[in-house]
């Protein structure tokens, strides 16, 4: 079938979740993208923050080989050799005790849910007071399950399922006041994504990051740290928390962790953790042989190939070119960002909307989210020239809407404000 095929088919045949842009694609290569007529794109935004080895990366491809001989699936019902190495890895990178593992950041999220309300059920056996209220922030992205979902603020994707959660509060962003006020011994868990990436890349400070520490370690609430955009190195360092010298309860990973292959993992305490008991939670695909071998591939590449240093060196690259670029176009009125999660936000959504369309008539990838921010998670192994050559196509594309605002260039429809 060709593109226009496929298109016909689909809006036929599939629920209708997505707009996609009309491109095709057939394969990547490192960090391009190839469509059915053989042009390049540059990927700034792998498959929104996953293909984190680029395309086609041998380790990945020699660990799906190797895997797809021995075992595929087995279940949770029996041991195989994946899940206590890449365990054992995780809990070091992160500082944290035990992991679930599970298929997708919705799933990890959702687990990260059910173990702090089970967590406080379990205190107050013992004899805590503590409640069932969980604290989310506004702009806050956690998935699209109704747990997740109820702890994701924006009213679109929440109020067509109402009623969801009940006991969900929001907190305003960065307001250490509101939290304050906003906690009690009701509360039984703080979320935060210590970089909001559907909310804006916006880090959060480290005043109110703190803040929810101490409340809840005073309280015995769990702190979660929802890391599944900013985590797996994305940031320079294996999770964003760690630039902020806090350790949280629980975490959730999942976008890059398998470079491609479906993977999520809630990490949590030992103290936490007891509150899980067989039974309790579980999946049937979660943490499968394949997904694990593929992660731990991941993870040997990531340290052998030192990527965190260079997610570091290329990111403060990529924020100083933005930053340059800012001083000559008055379009872009911030740029934000912590390694190689940066975004670049636009005087308006017309605007953000118009270049995210122009750039990929440019054949480069990005995508627009909180409307006006134009947001770039490109491949951890992406160079100082597919840098220079985003930087260089969003100045020309500023350029031009500032001499002729009327402008009106022909563009590629493009799919805006849809999270992943
Ligand atoms: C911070 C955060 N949490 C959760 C999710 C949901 O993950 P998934 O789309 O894999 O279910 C996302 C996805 O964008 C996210 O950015």
């Amino acid at each position: 079938m060709n593109l226009n095929e496929i298109r016909e088919a689909e809006s036929q045949l599939l629920v209708h979740t997505y707009e996609r842009s009309p491109i095709l694609f057939v394969r990547g290569d490192g960090v391009h993208l190839y469509d059915e007529n053989g042009t390049a794109y540059l990927d700034m935004l792998s498959g929104i923050g996953v293909s984190a080895l680029g395309y086609g990366h041998p380790a990945i491809q020699a660990a799906i080989d190797a895997q797809s001989r021995k075992l595929l699936h087995i279940s949770n019902l029996f041991y195989h050799e994946g899940q206590a190495e890449l365990a054992a890895r995780l809990t070091k990178m992160t500082g944290l005790d035990r992991v679930f593992f599970c298929n997708s950041g919705t799933e990890a999220f959702e687990a990260a849910l059910k173990l702090a309300r089970a967590h406080a059920a379990l205190l107050r056996s013992e004899g805590r007071k503590i409640g069932t209220k969980i604290l989310a922030l506004e702009h806050s992205f956690h998935g699209r399950s109704m747990g997740a979902v109820s702890t994701t603020h924006k009213l679109k994707y929440r109020e067509p399922f109402a009623p969801t959660m009940p006991d969900v509060e929001f907190v305003r962003f960065d307001d250490v006041a509101d939290l304050e006020a906003k906690f009690s011994d009701d509360v039984c868990a703080i979320c935060i994504e210590p970089v909001q990436g559907e909310g804006g890349i916006r880090p959060v400070s480290k005043e109110f990051f703190a803040a929810a520490r101490r409340l809840t370690a005073q309280s015995g609430a769990l702190l979660i740290a929802d890391e599944i955009q900013s985590g797996m190195g994305r940031t320079g360092k294996w999770c964003a928390y760690q630039h902020y010298g806090i350790l949280p309860d629980i975490t959730t990973l999942a976008k890059p962790l398998g470079g491609g292959i479906p993977i999520g993992a809630m990490l949590c305490t030992n103290e936490a953790a007891r509150a899980f008991t067989p039974g309790l939670h579980g999946t049937t695909f979660g943490g499968g042989p394949l997904a694990c071998a593929v992660a731990i591939a991941v993870i040997d590449t990531m340290e052998r190939d030192n990527l965190l240093a260079h997610i570091q060196e290329i990111g403060k690259y990529f924020l100083d070119q933005l930053n340059a670029l800012a001083v000559r176009h008055a379009a872009i009125v911030d740029v934000r960002g912590l390694g190689l999660m940066v975004g670049a936000e636009l005087s308006s959504a017309d605007l953000a909307k118009s270049a995210v369309a122009e750039m990929m008539d440019r054949h480069i990838l990005i995508n627009r989210t909180s409307e006006t921010v134009l947001r770039f998670l490109p491949p951890f192994v992406i160079g100082r020239e597919h840098v220079d050559e985003t930087v260089r196509a969003l100045d020309e594309i500023l350029s031009s809407a500032t001499a002729s605002a009327t402008s009106t260039a022909t563009t590629i429809p493009v799919p805006q404000g849809v999270s992943g």
